[in-house]
C-alpha cells in the first residue's frame, strides 16, 4: 500500500470559486478517489490562501476586518467544493498558527543555510491608499514594446517580464493615482545557491515534460534570480520574527500552508507530521495550474530541500479552461461561479465532462456547451444508466441469478480492462480512462438489445433466461459504475443501493455479483436540459469591469441613467467635429458674465483661438493657464455679448462645482487631432 499526501493549489480568499478553478479541484478529487479505491492511503489537503494586499483591499472596501472576510470566504469555498463532491481530508487556512510555525521552521533553515540576503529596493507606493503596490495592482506601458495598459510584472503582448518600477506611466489600480517610487528593505532567498540541485530535480521526471523543457531555459547561462519574499508593513500576513516591520510575502507562506494544514489534520487524527512530510514512505503530489508552476518548481523545492522536508514526488500541471473556445467572460456569461452552476445543473455532469477532457499533458481544455449536453446524455444516460434502468425492474422480485450466466465473455473482458483503466487514472489521463470505459459500455448495450428482456418477460417459460440477461446487464452496469466511481461517486452510491452493496474498491470489478437481491430502481441521472445551461449563462452575465481580479472600482450607474446614450451615429458623423489638443495660454475673468471665463487657446505655432467657456463655477482662471485641453476647432464662430467665441472646450459633469475638463495624457501636443 502506498501512502500519498495530495494537494490542490490553495485558492485565494478574495473571491468565489468558479468553473475555471473547478478543473483543478475536480481533477485532484478524481485522482484521490481513485487512489483510495485502489487501496492506497491517501490524504487530500487544501486550505484558503489568505494573505496579501488583495485581501486587505477587499476587507477595507467592505468595512470589515481581514479575519472576518477570510472566515466568510472559507465557508463559501467549502460549501462550493462540497457541492461538487470534492472531499478534502482537511481544509485549513494559511492564516493558522500551524502554518506560522512551519514558516518559522523553514525560515530558520534558510537563514542557517545563508540563503537570505537583504537589499534596499525601489517599489511603487500608492500615496493615497498608503500601501506598497503588488505587481498586479499597477498597470502602465510596457517598457519593452510600448503596449499600454499592461500589468506590473509582465506584458500580455510581448511577454517581457519586468519590475513594476520599470513601467512607463504607471497607475495604481487601487486609487487611479500615479504611484511614487519609494525605497524599502526587502529580504531575498538566493535560490541560485541551489542551481545544480534545482536543475537536476526539475529534469528528474517529477514534472510533465512540457514544464521540464520550459524550465530548462531558466538554468541556461544565467544565475537563478533572487526571490523577494518580504513586504514592508502594513501587510496582512505573518511578521518576520527577525525583521520586525517586515512580513513574509504571500507566496512564501502559501505553499507552506500545505504543510501547516497537514499538521492540523495530523493533530486531529493522531498522526505525526514527519510521517507525511519528512518520510521516504510518503509520496507528495501537488496539483496546480500552469500559471503557478514557477513557484512550485523552483522556489518551493528550494525551501523544502533546505529545511529537510520531502520534495514533491510529482507536480501535476494542468492548462486553463476556455468556454466555447474563448476565455471565460463575464459579459458573455461564461464566467460561471460554482454556486451558480449548482443552482441549475447536476455536479456529476461537470465532473464527467472535465474527466473526458483531462489528460496528463499541460494543455488547455474547452467546455463546449453542445458537447457537454451530448456527452452526458449519450454516454452517461444513454449508455451507462440505461443498462440498469432497462433491466433492474424485471428481476426486482427474484434478485440476481445464483450463478453468473454465460455472457459470451463480456464480464471477463470488462474485468480485464480494469488494469488499463487504472493505469490511465494513475497517469492523470482521465480522458483515456473515460474512452475505455465508454468502449466497454458500447459492448454491453448490444447484449441487452439482442436479448430484449422486455420481450422475455412476456413469456413465463423464459423466466430463467430473463433473470440471466438482467443479471449480466446489471453486472456490466456495476463494473462501469466502479470504473466511473472516482469521477461519479454519486452514481456509484446509487448503483450500490440498487444492488445492496457499497462500491468502494477497484477490486470489486474483478468478481461478478450473484444471488443477491435487487432493490427497487430509483432514478439515477437526468438528461441535461439545454434550457438550464442557457438560464445559467444568462444569469451569469455581468458588465465586464476591469482586467484585474478584485472588484476595485464600484462606479455608480447614476450618471449614465441621468443622461442615457444618444442615437447611433456613423463614423462620418463622428469625424465631423474637428477635435484638437490645445493649450490654454491665457485665461481671464469676464466680469459681466456669471458663468464664463475667456480663454486664449494655442493650437501650436502662432495659431490661437478665442473661446468663452462656461466653467467659472468650477475653475479659477489662474489654475487654467498652461494646461492642455481638447477643443472643437471647427465650430462656426459665435458672436457673443463680450466678443466672438471661436470654438468650444470639452468637459463633463452636471455643472456647478462639478465640471471636469478633459485633458490629454502627457506627451500630446497642441494642434494634434483627437479621434
Ligand atoms: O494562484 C493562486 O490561486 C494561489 N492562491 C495558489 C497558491 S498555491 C500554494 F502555493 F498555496
Ligand atoms: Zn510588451
Amino acid at each position: 500500500m502506498r501512502q500519498l499526501l495530495v494537494t490542490s493549489a490553495l485558492p485565494y480568499a478574495n473571491g468565489p470559486i468558479h468553473i475555471g478553478h473547478l478543473v483543478e479541484y475536480l481533477q485532484t478529487d478524481i485522482w484521490v478517489r481513485f487512489q483510495k479505491m485502489s487501496g492506497n492511503r491517501c490524504t487530500y489537503i487544501c486550505a484558503d490562501d489568505t494573505h496579501g494586499t488583495a485581501i486587505t483591499i477587499r476587507a477595507q472596501a467592505e468595512g470589515r476586518s481581514e479575519e472576518e472576510l477570510i472566515a466568510e470566504v472559507s465557508e463559501a469555498h467549502q460549501r462550493d467544493f462540497s457541492g461538487f463532491g470534492i472531499e478534502f481530508d482537511h481544509y485549513g487556512s494559511t492564516n493558522s498558527e500551524e502554518s506560522r510555525a512551519v514558516c518559522h521552521e523553514i525560515w530558520t533553515a534558510l537563514r542557517k543555510a545563508d540563503m537570505i540576503k537583504e537589499e534596499e529596493i525601489d517599489q511603487l507606493f500608492d500615496t493615497e491608499k498608503g500601501v506598497f503596490l503588488a505587481d498586479r495592482f499597477v498597470r502602465g506601458t510596457c517598457p519593452n514594446c510600448g503596449s499600454t495598459d499592461q500589468p506590473g510584472d509582465n506584458c500580455d503582448k510581448c511577454n517581457a517580464t519586468y519590475s513594476p518600477a520599470d513601467l512607463i506611466d504607471p497607475v495604481s489600480t487601487l486609487s487611479g493615482t500615479t504611484p511614487e517610487i519609494r525605497s524599502a528593505k526587502h529580504l531575498f532567498v538566493q535560490i541560485e545557491k541551489l542551481h545544480g540541485f534545482l536543475n537536476d530535480w526539475t529534469q528528474s521526471g517529477t514534472l510533465p515534460s512540457e514544464s521540464a523543457n520550459y524550465l530548462k531555459n531558466f538554468f541556461l547561462n544565467e544565475p537563478l534570480r533572487d526571490w523577494d519574499i518580504s513586504r514592508p508593513g502594513p501587510y496582512f500576513g505573518f511578521e518576520i520574527p527577525d525583521s520586525p516591520g517586515n512580513y513574509w510575502y504571500v507566496w512564501y507562506d502559501a505553499p507552506i500552508g500545505y504543510i501547516g494544514t497537514t499538521k492540523q489534520w495530523c493533530d486531529a487524527n493522531g498522526e505525526k507530521l514527519d510521517d507525511w512530510w519528512k518520510s521516504e514512505n510518503t509520496e507528495v503530489h501537488h496539483f496546480i495550474g500552469k500559471d503557478i508552476q514557477y513557484f512550485h518548481t523552483l522556489f518551493w523545492p528550494a525551501m523544502l530541500k533546505t529545511a529537510g522536508f520531502s520534495l514533491p514526488t510529482k507536480v501535476h500541471i494542468h492548462g486553463f479552461l476556455t468556454v466555447d473556445g474563448e476565455k471565460m467572460s463575464k459579459s458573455r456569461g461564461t464566467f460561471i461561479e460554482a454556486a451558480k452552476y449548482l443552482d441549475h445543473l447536476d455536479p456529476s455532469y461537470l465532473r464527467y465532462y472535465y474527466a473526458t477532457r483531462l489528460s496528463s499533458r499541460v494543455e488547455d481544455l474547452d467546455l463546449n456547451p453542445e458537447e457537454f449536453v451530448s456527452k452526458i446524455n449519450s454516454d452517461l444516460v444513454g449508455k451507462v444508466v440505461n443498462l440498469a434502468s432497462r433491466t433492474a425492474k424485471f428481476i426486482q422480485n427474484v434478485g440476481l441469478s445464483s450463478e453468473y450466466p454465460d455472457d459470451g465473455g463480456l464480464f471477463e473482458t470488462f474485468a480485464a480492462k480494469g488494469s488499463d483503466i487504472s493505469e490511465a487514472y494513475e497517469a492523470g489521463d482521465f480522458s483515456k480512462a473515460m474512452r475505455m470505459i465508454m468502449e466497454l459500455a458500447d459492448q454491453a448495450n448490444p447484449f441487452v438489445e439482442n436479448n430484449a428482456p422486455w420481450e422475455l418477460r412476456k413469456d413465463e417459460s423464459k423466466a430463467q433466461e430473463l433473470q440471466d440477461v438482467c443479471t449480466v446487464s446489471l453486472n456490466l452496469f456495476r463494473t462501469l459504475a466502479i470504473y466511473l466511481a472516482p469521477v461519479l461517486p454519486e452514481l456509484a452510491i446509487k448503483a450500490g443501493e440498487l444492488l445492496g452493496e457499497e462500491l468502494t474498491s477497484w477490486d470489486q470489478a474483478q468478481k461478478p455479483l450473484t444471488g443477491s437481491a435487487v432493490n427497487k430502481f430509483k432514478h439515477m441521472m437526468q438528461r441535461v436540459d439545454p434550457a438550464k445551461i442557457e438560464a445559467m449563462i444568462e444569469e451569469s452575465k455581468q458588465v465586464e469591469t476591469t482586467s484585474t481580479t478584485a472588484p476595485l472600482f464600484e462606479d455608480s450607474g447614476d450618471a449614465l441613467a441621468a443622461t442615457p446614450l444618444g442615437e447611433e451615429i456613423t463614423i462620418d458623423d463622428f469625424l465631423k467635429p474637428d477635435l484638437r489638443v490645445a493649450r490654454i495660454i491665457e485665461a481671464n475673468e469676464v466680469p459681466e458674465a456669471r458663468k464664463l471665463i475667456q480663454l486664449t487657446l494655442s493650437l501650436g505655432g502662432d495659431e490661437t483661438r478665442n473661446v468663452f467657456a462656461g466653467i467659472k463655477s468650477a475653475y479659477e482662471p489662474g489654475e487654467l493657464v498652461g494646461r492642455l485641453v481638447v477643443m472643437v476647432a471647427n465650430l462656426a464662430p459665435r458672436k457673443m455679448k463680450f466678443g466672438v467665441s471661436e470654438g468650444m472646450i470639452i468637459a463633463s459633469g452636471p455643472g456647478g462645482k462639478d465640471i471636469f475638463l478633459l485633458s490629454p495624457d502627457e506627451g500630446a501636443v497642441p494642434g494634434q487631432r483627437v479621434g
